[in-house]
């Protein structure tokens, strides 16, 4: 049983299917799913503007929570009936997914299972995205969208180590949010200049950037010196102008990463790192922030919601 659009659409064309439960190949093991994260590729997904890379499964979803079911041939140190916690390229909208055995962590203590399901895209997009921006501790850095899924998880991880963290949301209410967990200013994008903040404060080692194209000009003008601008998202556009001249002046990285159809070994890496560098923060410093939960089969109504503009953190769809 899995939740997927038949054709390109809005949300109401999310429905419930039924299809062959995924047999765990060679080093697989097959998750039965007790939380599934809604990330905002998914409704990309879902509008037929972000297809699943070759040999995903078509159905959406990210990342999950659950136990193991099934095992593959060859898989080692993980058995039936583990709580784990996988990253997906899809095909997690539904009650059972195949996933190879180097994408599976145990859930970290502490966090209840359901709650783990929100956890592994957004724990891996910032881990992989600070480590390419080589983000160290005493830095600066800035979150886009800080109010968001990865925001506010990377909001959480800047601050645990030890980076000066601003942030950006909408709304002095969201913003104030965003100071809970941990930046020293959220930055209300709507009334607030994030240039003139991020400036007065030194300017920015780091900046973490869902907007893309709308922000690039201003991005570089509020980096530091020797920063590093990395665009992971492109909710403002995907074309803009680059100022080479401010980019050389002030010797300027610009990064641009997706994380969905990198290769496996690249996957398995990053959540090798994540295990090694986020687990032992979770949950005391780190926590996947759940908005809300919804059944696999109102997966539209979760979508509906996340294009309303309250949610602030994560949705889980629970099958
Ligand atoms: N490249 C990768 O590997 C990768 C991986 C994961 C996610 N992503 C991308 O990252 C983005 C965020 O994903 P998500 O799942 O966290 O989505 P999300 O939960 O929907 O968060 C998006 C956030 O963007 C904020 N936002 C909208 N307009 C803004 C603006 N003008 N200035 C600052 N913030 C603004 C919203 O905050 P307010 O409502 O408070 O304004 C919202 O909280 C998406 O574009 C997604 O595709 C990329």
């Amino acid at each position: 049983m899995f939740s997927t659009p038949l054709s390109p659409g809005g949300p109401e064309t999310l429905a419930l299917r039924e299809g062959a439960d995924p047999i765990a190949g060679d080093h697989e093991v097959v998750i039965r799913v007790a939380a599934a994260g809604v990330n905002r590729a998914d409704v990309l997904q879902r509008q037929g503007h972000y297809p699943p890379p070759p040999g995903a499964p078509a159905h959406p979803g990210l990342e999950v929570s659950g136990s193991v079911a099934a095992l593959g041939a060859g898989v080692a140190g993980i058995s039936e009936g583990d709580e784990v916690v996988a990253l997906l390229a899809g095909g997690g909208y539904a009650d059972l997914v195949a996933v190879h055995e180097s994408l599976v962590l145990p859930v970290p203590t502490g966090l209840s299972l359901v709650e783990a399901g929100g956890l592994m895209e957004a724990a891996c997009t910032v881990w992989s995205n600070l480590a390419a921006a080589d983000a160290t501790a005493g830095q600066t850095l800035l979150v886009h969208g800080g109010s968001g899924g990865v925001g506010s998880l990377a909001i959480q991880m800047g601050a645990a180590m030890g980076m000066r963290v601003f942030a950006t949301a909408g709304g002095r209410e969201r913003a104030g949010r965003c100071e809970e967990l941990g930046a020293e200013r959220g930055v209300d994008h709507r009334e607030e200049d994030f240039v003139e903040i991020l400036r007065a404060a030194g300017g920015a080692d780091v900046i973490l950037d869902v907007i893309g194209a709308a922000y690039l000009d201003r991005n570089l003008r509020a980096l530091r010196t020797g920063g590093a601008l990395v665009v992971i998202g492109m909710q403002g556009g995907a074309t803009a102008e680059l100022n080479l001249g401010r980019l050389l002046s002030s010797r300027a990285r610009v990064i641009g990463t997706t994380l969905r159809a990198r290769p496996l070994e690249e996957k398995a890496a990053i959540v090798a790192g994540v295990r090694r560098d986020v687990w032992p923060l979770v949950p005391d410093a780190v926590r996947p922030l759940i908005h809300a939960t919804y059944p696999l089969a109102e997966a539209g109504q979760a979508h509906r919601a996340l294009d309303g503009g309250d949610v602030f953190g994560k949705l889980l769809l629970i099958p």
